[in-house]
């Protein structure tokens, strides 16, 4: 049954307050599933966020013949050891992008793999000629057919190095895990920088790999490691890292919305770029060990607070996944704000949709636009586009004037795990609905 969002608007006045809890990374728990396929025993994750992807990848999984069971409310144990196919299940695939970070591990297990071209948030092209250019330097072969790939190594992989022209974070991920199962050393420079990626090397390297350099760009694997249970009981369940982009994306409906809101069990360190630039503005956010909050934010009205420019990069830079939330940020304060989308060339569509709701931000091109603030946003209906862009539509409904309905509830259950009781709970008043047609 398809879902929608019913959210009643404060116009601009600042009435959440209390607490929100983060939830475990989804762009970490994805990699860290489709490792399992590289353990021969059992491997358990705790701090799982219960989300739509996270479904879609147990079911590809399940698909290939892991086994899995929730071992508590957040904890999961996966057997990816049983697993017996290659082959990764059409639709599922097709609908999310992570879905190719189980191309590295089943290649360097079973020696080929086949799937079709990911899919998931329409932001841009979002090509693989980068994972299909590092397993070919790995020694594989790659045949496609409409746009269903086919690569085999049938001797193995070999470790290779490789430069990434883009810096990508599955691609690097993938690699990565494809590396182990390969002889000899791959050393990937330009890798990709995301916490996410340390977090996969520092799970495999607790299970027998031999990773260095995680967490710079160059990252080097030593090949031919059998991955094998975790040596210290210690790390024998292994935790998720909180999701930085949903502690990102609350942290600016704090600053937007909130007189009191303390966001907990987050690492405020993997959100630099974004405090950074909310202070500029003007927003006083405090940072704690595992916490960040806005106090006594109502005092100052958004239109008090300054422009700021925004300029998406990799990590440690404004993360593209928090540009659509930061607009609406960007919307209500005074002056002039540049966004400049480095990342994805259509990333910046769903700008259409604040502006039919009052908003002025003018398209440069593909990759740029002006926000012009402060101004009165009215309640509209409007169709999520993507996870993080569906979000935006929130966060736009909560200071907007009226009603406001907010179409395609799944995309964002892709990212965010019951996001109107968490809403409800520091005072949002937001409403799921089921709905024939939406
Ligand atoms: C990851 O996507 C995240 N997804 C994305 O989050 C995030 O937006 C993105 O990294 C950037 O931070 C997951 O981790 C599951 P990329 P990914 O490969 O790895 C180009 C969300 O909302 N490129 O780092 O797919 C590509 O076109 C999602 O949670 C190539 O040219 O992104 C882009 O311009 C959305 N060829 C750039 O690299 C390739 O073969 C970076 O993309 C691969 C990528």
């Amino acid at each position: 049954m398809k879902q929608k969002f019913v959210v009643e608007g404060f116009a601009g006045k600042k009435k959440l307050n209390g607490e929100i809890k983060i939830n475990g990374a989804k762009n970490a728990v994805l990699p860290l599933l489709a490792a399992s396929v590289l353990l021969n025993k059992p491997a358990e994750f705790s701090n799982v966020p219960k989300i739509e992807d996270v479904e879609k990848m147990l079911e590809l999984l399940r698909n290939l013949g892991a086994e899995f069971n929730w071992t508590g409310e957040r904890s999961l144990k996966i057997a990816g050891g049983k697993i017996f196919g290659n082959a990764l299940e059409h639709d599922n695939a097709k609908r999310m992008r992570a879905s190719i970070l189980l191309t590295g591990p089943l290649l360097a297990r079973f020696g080929k793999v086949s799937f079709p071209h990911p899919g998931g948030c329409v932001i841009g092209e979002r090509p693989i000629d980068l994972f299909i250019e590092g397993f070919k330097k790995m020694g594989a072969s790659v045949s496609e057919k409409d746009g269903l790939y086919e690569i085999s190594a049938p001797k193995g992989l070999v470790g290779t190095e490789f430069f990434f022209r883009v810096s990508s974070v599955t691609g690097t991920e993938t690699l990565m895990m494809a590396a182990i199962g390969a002889k000899g050393k791959t050393i990937l420079k330009n890798a990709a920088l995301e916490p996410e990626v340390v977090c996969l090397a520092e799970f495999l390297n607790s299970r027998g790999a031999r990773i260095s350099g995680a967490g710079s760009s160059e990252i080097i694997i030593e090949g031919g490691c059998e991955l094998k249970e975790s040596a210290s009981s210690a790390d024998k369940i292994f935790p998720i890292i909180p999701d930085r982009i949903e502690a990102g994306s609350f942290l600016v409906l704090g600053a937007l919305a909130a007189n009191n809101l303390k966001i907990t069990n987050c690492q405020p360190a993997h959100l630099d770029s974004l405090i950074e630039a909310l202070r500029f503005s003007g927003v006083a956010v405090e940072v704690g060990n595992d916490w960040l909050a806005v106090k006594n934010n109502g005092k100052i009205a958004n239109e008090m607070r300054r422009a700021v420019n925004i300029k998406t990069r990799e990590y440690p830079g404004f993360p593209t996944d928090l540009q659509a939330p930061m607009a609406v940020f960007l919307t209500q304060v005074t002056g002039e704000s540049s966004i400049h989308e480095t990342i994805f060339e259509g990333r910046l569509n769903y700008t259409a949709d604040l502006e039919k709701m009052g908003a002025d931000i003018k398209m440069w091109d593909s990759h740029r636009a002006l926000v012009k603030g402060p101004t009165l946003l009215k309640g509209k209906e409007l169709d999520g586009p993507d996870i993080r862009a569906g979000l935006a539509y929130i966060l736009a409904a909560i200071i907007a004037e009226g009603e406001s309905v907010i179409n395609n509830a799944y995309f964002i259950d892709r990212g965010y795990e019951r996001i109107e009781e968490r809403l409800q709970k520091i005072g949002g008043k937001i409403k799921r609905v089921d709905c024939e047609v939406c």
